[in-house]
């Protein structure tokens, strides 16, 4: 089997965006999933609520790979308002870590390792890169039409901090209001990034929160999913629901758990500034996804909300998808595992007895 990714983390972020998707996303093959979708995703008829992520889908060719390839919710990778090169190379490096990473053992380091295994753990740090909005409009929105029945394209965006807090509102609201114009049929707002307030990253800085989602509501109509980090505390998760809930159409949960990322020495391993600290994902994640979807999930019934839960992080085959199913999760999505196994669209939607036929 195939078994380079098809982001491929041997490769610099610009010659993945020229030349990709590699491994099994390049090999022009179409899989269809017969009959008509009996799921739906946000009201929108799907075959099954499994899908790709924020991130590594780095342009329309892997978006429209990953439709190809039978996920049925497909994320176009994170945009910002203005154009930002990606962190140097290396922007994936696998990581040793057995068992469930908590951030404290996040904290204390974990080490960077040399080769990739067939189901790795990672770390992955770019900076959100981004492309100019004329140029990712142009291509979002020639992606959106690839979509067929039963599937879904997603814009992600984020805010770009740098000015005050009003600067950031605005800049959220202005890539909201020019992903929304791509006419992708939903929007997630990424929270789970850096924050200037009371809080390193937005998703806990709920007040600035409240005036990001309000500001995005004032400029589209297009349902919204709101991407938010592992919440430890409770009581904030609790405040986050509460006041935040009714304002999305969904909750997607969660973006990587950060980690001191070591070499054997114990120096950085990744380099430049701002690096030391990296997201971690991939199994040693997926209790903390399947941890908040509960949370979310028992919140919601207790406060008779009605937002929609998409669970991410760790899910690598059917198992997993089935367990976040049953953790309340309405939809589900991995990036890692689905990276590693471009096949797990296929192999789920097989195990939940769909007809998927291969095409060239
Ligand atoms: C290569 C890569 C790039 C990512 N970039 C983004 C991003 O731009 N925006 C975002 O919201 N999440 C990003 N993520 C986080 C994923 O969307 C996801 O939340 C995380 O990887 C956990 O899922 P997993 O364990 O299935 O990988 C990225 C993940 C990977 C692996």
């Amino acid at each position: 089997m195939n078994t380079v990714p098809f982001y491929d983390p041997a490769r610099s972020y610009e010659d993945n965006l020229s030349h990709g998707p590699f491994g099994l996303f390049a090999d022009g093959t179409v899989y269809r999933t017969e009959g008509a979708p009996k799921e739906s995703f946000l009201g929108i008829p799907v075959h099954v609520p499994f899908g790709i992520p924020a991130g590594p889908l780095v342009n329309g060719a892997y978006v429209r790979a990953a439709l190809d390839y039978a996920y049925d919710l497909v994320i176009y990778k994170t945009v910002r308002t203005a154009a930002r090169s990606s962190h140097a190379w290396p922007n994936i490096v696998p990581v040793d870590v057995s068992g469930d990473l908590t951030p404290e053992r996040g904290a204390n380091g974990v080490r960077a390792i040399d080769a990739f295994s067939h189901r790795p753990a990672i770390t992955n740090s770019f900076g959100v890169p981004s492309a100019h909005p004329e140029s990712w409009q142009r291509d979002l929105e020639e992606t959106v039409k690839a979509a067929r029945l039963g599937q879904v394209v997603i814009g992600s965006f984020q805010g770009t901090t740098g000015g005050d807090a009003d600067d950031y509102v605005r800049d959220f609201a202005l890539a909201a209001r020019l992903t929304a114009e791509t006419g992708v049929p939903v929007l997630e707002a990424n929270l789970s990034c850096p924050n200037e307030g009371t809080a390193s990253l937005l998703c806990y800085d709920i007040d600035r929160v409240k005036r990001v989602v309000t500001a995005i509501r004032e400029v589209t109509t297009t349902p919204l999913v709101l991407k938010m980090a592992y919440f430890d505390n409770q009581e904030m998760l609790e405040r986050f629901v509460t006041e935040i809930g009714s304002l999305a159409d969904g909750l997607a949960m969660i973006n990587t758990i950060s980690a001191k990322v070591i070499d054997d020495a114990g120096n950085p391993r990744l380099p430049g500034e701002g690096r030391q600290y990296s997201g971690i994902c991939g199994g040693p994640i997926r209790w903390a996804g399947l941890d908040m979807v509960r949370r979310v999930r028992e919140l919601r019934e207790r406060y008779g909300m009605t937002f929609g839960i998409i669970g991410v992080g760790g899910c690598m085959d059917h198992h997993d998808y089935r367990m976040y199913r049953e953790a309340g999760a309405d939809a589900v999505m991995s990036a890692t595992g689905a990276m590693w196994n471009p096949l797990l669209a296929v192999e789920i939607k097989r195990a939940e007895g769909l007809s998927v036929e291969r095409s060239l």
